[in-house]
Formats: structure tokens, sequence, C-alpha cells
């Protein structure tokens, strides 16, 4: 009898399938009123011969239950522990929080799109620039007054990237010396491209750039902007205003009315801005547009001979245009943004609408 109890007890603890079948298991078994317990309760009703025969063989059997089910108990307490099987399956799963794309991310991916069906390639450039490539090869010389344009945060120290100054050449010298500073605009680019590559070329440069100024509903330290080059032999206004043109009727979807305005950039000439009709009012005039009807949207104009001459290119063989414009203002056209600071509020209110 003994034997049956002890192969059907090791057996159903043995195939236990979770830690409480194993306390119903230890409560039937070794509980108060559990049968082992009664066995060896009834040994004092036996003869001693009987007692001394069935007594080792019941306390044998007690000690194997329980180390057989202090096993079974550990095995699950790991299991759970290690999130392995022996977890309640059945329980409904934690709800996976989606993300969002940032709303810059969007605008960002449907311009390079645009840009990239019309054959333009996209190209980057460092955030952390050298002042020649930031402002001397694109014509803006030290002490020129132009340089006011640009709110600069300077960094304070560039002994470490011009220590081997040994290994330069002259012309390399000249691009590292001077302070380093974070991009006041992508435009460098146009340099940096234009140095290890042969017109006929158009390129898109998205990137972070950096101003030092107060900011304000339209004005951030850090931002982004979209440069366009395209230079060839025969590039001009015409095919400036064809390009954009699309970039706008494609970022849109509808036709916009685009026009041009003298305007000053160092690197350019003639320099321009562009303006597009208010898309709120449609040119009636509005908060947006202040009640001009137009909304600026990104200066531009002929690359300058200087800019091809510090690239190294013969002016008098190329000509191009050159475009920059800023990311967020783009989103704020198209999302009907009102603060630009709300790109880089953190806050999840802003982020989930888009
Ligand atoms: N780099 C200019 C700016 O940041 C924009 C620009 C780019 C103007 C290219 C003309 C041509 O203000």
């Amino acid at each position: 009898m003994i034997e049956d109890i002890k192969k059907e007890a090791l057996e159903l603890i043995r195939s236990a399938k979770d830690s409480a079948a194993v306390e119903r298991l230890r409560i039937r078994f070794l509980g108060r009123k559990g049968e082992i317990s009664k066995i060896l309760r009834s040994l004092k009703d036996l003869s001693v011969k009987e007692r001394q025969t069935v007594g080792p063989v019941a306390q044998q059997l007690k000690k194997d239950i329980e180390r057989l089910i202090q096993e079974k108990t550990a095995v699950f307490s790991k299991s759970i522990q290690q999130g392995l099987p022996g977890i309640d399956i059945t329980m409904p799963g934690k709800k996976i929080k989606i993300g969002y794309l940032h709303p810059l991310t969007l605008i960002e991916k449907e311009i390079r799109g645009i840009f990239k069906a019309m054959n333009f390639s996209v190209v980057e450039g460092p955030e952390v620039e050298t002042e020649y490539y930031n402002f001397d090869a694109l014509n803006i010389p030290k002490n020129h007054p132009a340089r006011d344009m640009w709110d600069t945060f300077w960094l304070q120290n560039s002994q470490q990237l011009t220590s081997d100054k040994e290994q330069l050449t002259k012309g390399q010298e000249s691009k590292v010396k001077g302070q380093m500073l974070l991009r006041t605009h992508t435009s460098p680019v146009q340099i940096r491209y234009m140095e290890t590559h042969k017109p006929p070329f158009q390129i898109i440069v998205p990137g972070r750039v950096f101003r030092y100024e107060a900011t304000d509903a339209s004005h951030e330290i850090n931002f982004y902007q979209i440069e366009g080059l395209m230079v060839g032999k025969t590039v001009t206004l015409a095919n400036f205003k064809f390009v954009i043109q699309e970039f706008f009727k494609r970022l849109f979807r509808s036709d916009i009315e685009i026009r041009f305005r003298p305007s000053y950039f160092p690197f350019v000439e003639p320099g321009l801005e562009v303006d597009i009709r208010c898309i709120k009012c449609g040119g009636r005039g509005c908060g947006i547009c202040k009640d001009s009807g137009w909304l600026e949207v990104m200066g531009a104009g002929m690359v300058h001979p200087r800019v091809f001459e510090a690239a190294h290119y013969n002016p008098r063989d190329f000509q191009g245009f050159a475009f920059g414009l800023g990311l967020e203002r783009m989103a704020m056209i198209k999302y009907n943004i009102p603060d630009i600071r709300l790109f880089y509020s953190g806050d999840l209110r802003f982020i989930q609408q888009f």
C-alpha cells in the first residue's frame, strides 16, 4: 500500500504544471490530514514487528516527497524570475507604446524625396566647422559687416584640430586657420562638395545649424536647413525658378504662386529672397502672412564667382544657383504650427499629432 502511495505521489509531483499544483499535492500527502501523516499516525496501532518494517519505509517516503516538492518549487520560482515557461501565458499582454515621427523628420523625408525625384543627390557636412568654410570661402571675410548676419557660437579652442600643422600643405593650412565654430548655415557644404566634385551636379544638403540669438516664436538657437546647389555650364535662374516651383507644387500638392525679391547674401550675385503666396489666406491677408499675402521661405541666388574660386573652379567655366531654406519654417507652414519652440519642447501632446 505504501508502495502504491509512493508511486502515485512521486508521479503526480513530477508532472505538476505550476507551484499551485505542487502546493495542492503537498497538502494532499504531507498535510495534517495528508496520506503520509495518516500512515505515520497509525503506526502506534501496529505490532512492534510491523512497526519496525513499516515505520522506516513511511519515514523515507515522507523525506522523498519533501525533497521532490522542494526541487519542484525551486524550478518554478527560478523560471518566473527568468521569464521562462511557468509564467501565466493567459494573462493579457502589456500594450506596446507606438512612437511618432517628429514633424521635422517627416518634412525632411518628404523634401529629400521630392529633390531626389528631380535627380538631386543628398549630401551632408560637419556641424562643427572652421571659420574658413563657414565664412571666408563664402566671400564673408573677417571684419566684414556681413558676418553680423550670422550670430555665431565660437568654440574656444581649436588647437587640437590644428596641431599637426607641419603635415598640412599651404592651402590646407588656411582652411583650418582661425577659430572653430558651430556652423551658422549649411552653405559651407557648398565649398566642401565642390572641392571634391566636378560639375555638372545638383545636390541638397539637409543639416542642423546654430545661431547665437534670443529665442522667440520664430527663432531658435538650433534649427535645420536644407541647402541646394546646382552647377553646370549653362545653369540659370530660370532653371532655379522651375525647380523651386516644382518643389512647392509637390510639397503642398497644389500650384503655388512664387515671387523673387532682390536681396543680399555675400555668396550669391544676384541674391534673392523667395516668397510663396500665403497658404492660409491665399493672399487676401491674415495673421500668418502679417497681412502681406506672402510668406518668406528661402534665400537664394546665382553662385558668386569668388565662391567658385575658393573651390578652385574657373568662374568663366561654370555657373549655378544656390538656395537655403529653413526646415522648421516649412513644417510650420505645412502643418500649421504657430511657434518654433514647440519642435524642441519634448511635449508628447505636440508630437502625437503627427
Ligand atoms: N545660407 C543662407 C542663410 O542661412 C541662406 C542662403 C543659402 C542664401 C544659399 C542664398 C543661397 O541665411
